[in-house]
């Protein structure tokens, strides 16, 4: 596990640190500052202000070094129209001035979450939203990284900020708002920490034994093995496990948090291909070590259940995640072969690097047969196309439900892990059907994302369920002011915010 940040709460008028953070909104922009510095170093502030150009706009920053008293190193960040910012534009500041303060020489620093602006909202809020930002902006992925930059000369700490003082005229407010932060934190981490691990290091049983872990956050947590799969019939998931050595896992996680514990769940699904090679299909060697990251769907789900438990959230959760490695071998599927599904249905496999699919299709039904949830949420990288629709800002939604669809598109609003919805219809159908088996699990040049969400809602027998394909968002995607990290952790927040906002309240 990589180091993480300590964030400590503090008074305004507790002892600053070296190096300070302090904002500065656009509205009454400086001169509000730079009065209230003034004995610190007010006309200082206000001098370099005009030397660089600074109005206080979002994502500026200003670095005065050696000319305030309140500090050796200040560095005042512009908030933009305080007045306005939301909760994520509060996080995202967080993390950029986080990213400010990591960028310079020092081990621990001091954020003082104060603005001059009237009109706010409470300042424990900010500061835990901010301290929020900074948290999941200091997420590295080192533990490969043995040569260590401290031995040179004037090298920064290899680990940048240890210690982080926010500084709030609410601590207290701050620190209990904070608690629920961190424990989303919690599965945002795990979620990363999963998807950037190598796969020689991960497959299905080191996936499957990591996730027992979550069994000390009150997470129940049990591990289906190659023998129960076959049991239960699962052919489909079995046949792009075949031609792999490591044998495939399916995960149960079941978190009963609401106040009736047998109160239907919401079933969250994920696509836990641990290293997708194509099979015998192979994938060219270009780019073929991204698919380490393959098994992000199920990764996001691992996460969320770790958040909803360590928040206890009130609500009946189960995440199922289907784990396999597909290879290419002398027992690998052929593209041709026809696999029978647990649902009954046949599928002839044109080409085994649509696997994901398959998987999910066994891991959906048997989801659905045992918990009859109320709603059911499957994430998955499941299709290249989806970036050519929709590029790397916004994950696809394909939903049977308005209401479910139009709840995801408001949590992804409000956390900024967006989706934008695509259609499903029986008009696509003809694209996947076969004239050997009830589907293929190919549907040919167009609409890729679209006839792969088709064949997964062929496995959902009148269930309220969304697909969200994430291969564009979970991994390689662009570097926001909140994730540095090769793996983004998408789809923690978005689901935590979507159980808290829809599915808390009505289950107490
Ligand atoms: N895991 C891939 C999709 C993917 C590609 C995710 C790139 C992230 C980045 C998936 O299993 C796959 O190979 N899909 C094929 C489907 C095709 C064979 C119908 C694809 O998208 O090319
Ligand atoms: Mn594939
Ligand atoms: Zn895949």
């Amino acid at each position: 596990m990589p180091d993480r940040l300590d964030i400590v709460f503090a008074p305004i008028s507790a002892p600053l640190e070296p190096a300070v953070a302090v904002l500065c909104g656009e509205e009454i922009a400086l001169g509000g500052l730079a009065k209230k510095l003034n004995a610190a170093g007010g006309g200082a502030i206000l001098h370099a202000a005009e030397v660089a150009g600074f109005k206080g706009k979002a994502r500026t920053a200003i670095e005065l070094l050696g000319q305030a008293k309140l500090a050796p190193r200040l560095i005042v960040v512009g908030t933009g129209r305080a007045a306005e910012l939301t909760e994520a534009d509060w996080i995202n500041l967080g993390g950029y001035a986080f990213g400010q303060l990591s960028a310079r020489k020092t081990e621990t620093a001091s954020l003082v979450a104060e603005v001059q602006d009237g009109n706010q909202r409470p300042a424990g809020q900010i500061a835990a939203d901010m301290a929020f930002g900074a948290l999941l902006r200091s997420y590295n992925f080192r533990k490969y990284v043995t040569r260590k930059a401290e031995n040179e000369e004037g090298a920064p700490p290899p680990d940048g900020i240890q210690k982080l003082l926010v500084h709030t005229a609410e601590p207290d407010a701050a620190r209990i708002r904070f608690e629920r932060h961190q424990a989303v934190a919690a599965g945002v981490f795990l979620a990363r920490d999963l998807v950037n691990e190598p796969a020689n290091v991960l497959g299905p049983v080191e996936f499957a034994e990591r996730l027992r872990d979550l069994t000390s956050a009150g997470v129940e947590v049990e591990v289906l093995e190659e023998d129960a799969l076959k049991a239960l019939k699962m052919g489909a998931l079995l046949g792009v496990a075949q031609g792999s050595v490591r044998p495939p896992r399916v995960v149960v996680m079941q978190w009963n948090g609401a106040k009736s514990k047998r109160a239907r769940p919401l079933a969250f699904i994920g696509k836990g291909v641990c290293f997708d090679t194509g099979g015998i299909s192979i994938k060219p060697a270009q780019g073929m070590e991204d698919m380490k990251g393959d098994m992000a769907g199920a990764a996001c789900v691992a996460g969320l259940l770790l958040a909803l438990a360590s928040r206890k959230a009130a609500v009946n959760a189960v995440g199922l995640v289907g784990l396999v490695e597909n290879m290419p071998s002398a027992t690998a599927q052929r593209p041709g072969d026809i696999v029978t599904s647990m649902s009954g249905q046949t599928v002839e496999v044109l080409n085994t690097d649509a696997e994901g699919r398959l998987v999910l299709a066994d891991v959906m039904w048997y989801a659905q047969e045992r918990f009859k949830p109320r709603l059911m949420i499957d994430l998955a990288t499941l299709t290249g196309a989806i970036m050519v629709a929709l590029g790397k800002e916004y994950a696809g939604l394909f939903s049977n439900d308005d209401k479910l669809a139009a709840d995801l598109v408001a949590a992804g609003q409000a956390t900024g892990e967006r989706v934008w919805r695509l259609p499903l219809d029986r008009a696509y159908d003809k694209l996947i059907d076969s004239k050997n088996a009830d589907m293929k699990n190919i549907g040919g040049r167009h609409a890729g994302a679209i006839t792969a969400a088709q064949f997964l809602g062929r496995f959902v027998k009148g269930t309220t369920w969304a697909h969200i394909d994430v291969a564009g968002v979970a991994m390689d995607s662009n570097k926001t002011e909140i994730s540095r990290s090769w793996a983004s952790g998408w789809g923690v927040r978005l689901l935590d915010h979507f159980v808290a906002a829809q599915h808390e309240k009505s289950e107490r």
